[in-house]
């Protein structure tokens, strides 16, 4: 009788704070910049993932939210190709433990919250896929060398192995051995530290981030600066702000960090929008609050999609959330896919 083996992981979203947006090697996902995130909890947003081999098994499958995937793109043909190899050294090295490794995977997945829209499925959706098959094969899991092969099938997937406050160092070597996630600081180090997700629209995104991120390596020249004079040293100041918990340096770095990135979208021949009036009105939402406060108390960022992440201290959550709902009371939950733009009227100023 074939017996069919599995194992089931979670992987959880990461949104960037300094962003990849540009390859330097499109096989083996090398970014042309350094990248820095935060892994978000996973008791919100999530996606789970079980991963099965059989010899009965007639080619890789895989199913997300129901819907079948192709796995026959050559970034997942690499993934599961690395994951099979390190399979195969176990049981060349062992001769009791079963040879699988040649067996067909069928990877069933879902994703609690809206794909390609922006939320980082793609990083979430890696991360388990490897954790789950990392688990059925019994691999030893270094999350720094899991992440390797988390880059190749999404870069920003390497992020999402490992929690807390997290860089994706690009490296310098040719064959992208240098090129994984290392940890800043786990969660613990700054427990204050909170995310609200708008979901402004679930909408698939009409460029995906792998072909608008290369259309922008090759036409905006803007993209030459970003990543040569600002985001270097963007990455030091942030690094230093996360591990001083300074959190209105963190939170302006991170907020001119989202305009840069949409910045060498628009700069992209043809542009790309990834932000509608929504997102606009969040950001001038954000600016107003902070203004107000008279410090800066809260950080929007929104990835390749119009879905707006804050980041906010919770000390200050009455203030952010209460402004937020207020202003966005539709934005409720994931399955709010209709908002209305015209219901946010922000005002030129307010009182907190
Ligand atoms: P996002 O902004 O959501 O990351 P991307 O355009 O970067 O959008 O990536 C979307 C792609 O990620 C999907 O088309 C699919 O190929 C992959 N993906 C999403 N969810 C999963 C999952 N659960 N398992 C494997 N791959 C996934
Ligand atoms: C804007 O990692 O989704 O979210 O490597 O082609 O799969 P591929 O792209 P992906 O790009 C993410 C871009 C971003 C910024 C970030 O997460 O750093
Ligand atoms: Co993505």
């Amino acid at each position: 009788m074939s017996e069919i083996y599995y194992a089931t992981s979670t992987g959880p979203v990461n949104i960037a704070t300094l962003k990849y947006w540009g390859k330097r090697d499109e096989d083996l996902n090398l970014p042309t910049n350094s990248s820095i995130s935060v892994t978000l909890d996973q008791a919100h947003l999530r996606t789970l993932t079980t991963a099965s081999c059989s010899s009965k098994f007639e080619t890789d499958q895989l199913w997300i939210n129901g819907a079948s995937y192709p796995l026959d793109g050559a970034r997942s043909k690499q993934v599961m190709a690395d994951l099979r190899s390190l399979r195969e050294e176990i049981e060349n090295g062992d001769s009791s433990i079963p040879k699988i490794a040649a067996f067909p995977l069928h990877i069933v997945s879902e994703n609690n919250f809206p794909t390609a829209a922006g939320l980082a499925s793609s990083a979430a959706g890696f991360a388990a896929l490897i954790s789950a098959v990392a688990k059925l094969y019994k691999l030893p899991t270094n999350a720094s060398e899991l992440s390797k092969i988390a880059r190749k099938g999404s870069g920003s997937a390497c992020r999402s192995l490992l929690g807390g406050y997290v860089a994706w160092e690009m490296g310098d070597l040719a064959n992208g051995e240098d090129s994984k996630a290392v940890q800043i600081a786990d969660k613990k180090h700054w427990p204050d530290m909170k995310a609200a997700i708008l979901v402004v629209s679930d909408m698939k995104k009409d460029v995906p981030s792998t072909s608008g991120m290369q259309l922008t390596v090759h036409t905006s020249d803007l993209f030459q600066y970003r990543i040569k004079e600002v985001v270097p040293k963007r990455f030091i100041a942030m690094r230093k702000a996360i591990i001083e918990k300074d959190f209105p340096t963190f939170a302006e770095l991170t907020m001119k960090d989202s305009n840069s990135f949409h910045s060498v979208c628009l700069d992209s021949y043809p542009p790309i929008f990834y932000l509608n009036d929504t997102s606009k009105r969040i950001i001038k939402l954000i600016n107003l609050l902070n203004q107000s406060a008279g410090e800066i108390i809260a950080a929007y960022t929104f990835d390749a999609g119009p879905n707006a992440v804050i980041y906010y201290e919770e000390k200050n959550e009455k203030y952010v959330l209460g402004l937020l709902h207020q202003f966005f009371s539709h934005l409720g939950g994931w399955e709010s896919s209709s908002f209305n733009p015209k219901d946010a009227v922000i005002p030129e100023s307010f009182p907190l």
